[in-house]
């Protein structure tokens, strides 16, 4: 998720990958015809939220929908709250959010991965909530997780 023109725009990822624990950093990939792409160069700054089970049908709309044309957070009625460190939101009832920003950007043919380093995160207070992974063609399924912290080895 990141911050458009003032309007913050959420996006399904596939994955992501710790890729530092010192300092804390993640990177993800982006296509070039996101909107993304534009919107995350133009802010500098990022959130990653790990989505959670309950989040199934909001995640697959974020990724079958341009923030180019909406405002998608508003047609869903998604739960945020504002983020602490970065001008962006957190979604509420995702498993955990990290805030991020850009470290660096790496062009992969038709993908950019962004480098983003860690300057907060925040865990679900509901330990039962389960992640959602991606496992196929649009198909998600949840799965029980414990939040991974940020500078540790999670592997
Ligand atoms: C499960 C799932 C995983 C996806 N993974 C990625 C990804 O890793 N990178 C990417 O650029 N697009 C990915 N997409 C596609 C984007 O989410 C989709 O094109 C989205 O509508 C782009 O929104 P935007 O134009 O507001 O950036 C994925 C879509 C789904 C449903």
């Amino acid at each position: 998720m990141q911050v458009a023109a003032g309007k913050h725009n959420p996006i399904a990822l596939g994955g992501s990958m710790f890729t530092s624990h010192n300092p804390p950093m993640m990177a993800i990939s982006i296509g070039l015809k996101r909107h993304s792409l534009e919107a995350i160069r133009g802010a500098g700054e990022f959130v990653v939220a790990f989505v959670s089970e309950q989040m199934t049908d909001d995640t697959l709309y974020f990724g079958s929908n341009s923030g180019r044309d909406e405002d998608k957070l508003a047609v869903r009625g998604t739960k945020t709250e504002p983020a602490t460190k970065i001008d962006s939101v957190l979604l509420s009832d995702a498993v955990a959010n990290f805030e991020y920003v850009v470290d660096g950007e790496l062009l992969t043919n038709d993908h950019v991965i962004f480098a983003g380093r860690i300057v907060a995160w925040h865990e679900n207070e509901d330990p039962a909530v389960q992640r959602l992974y991606n496992v196929g063609k649009k198909i998600l399924r949840g799965v029980q997780f414990e939040p991974p912290r940020p500078g540790e080895d999670n592997r």
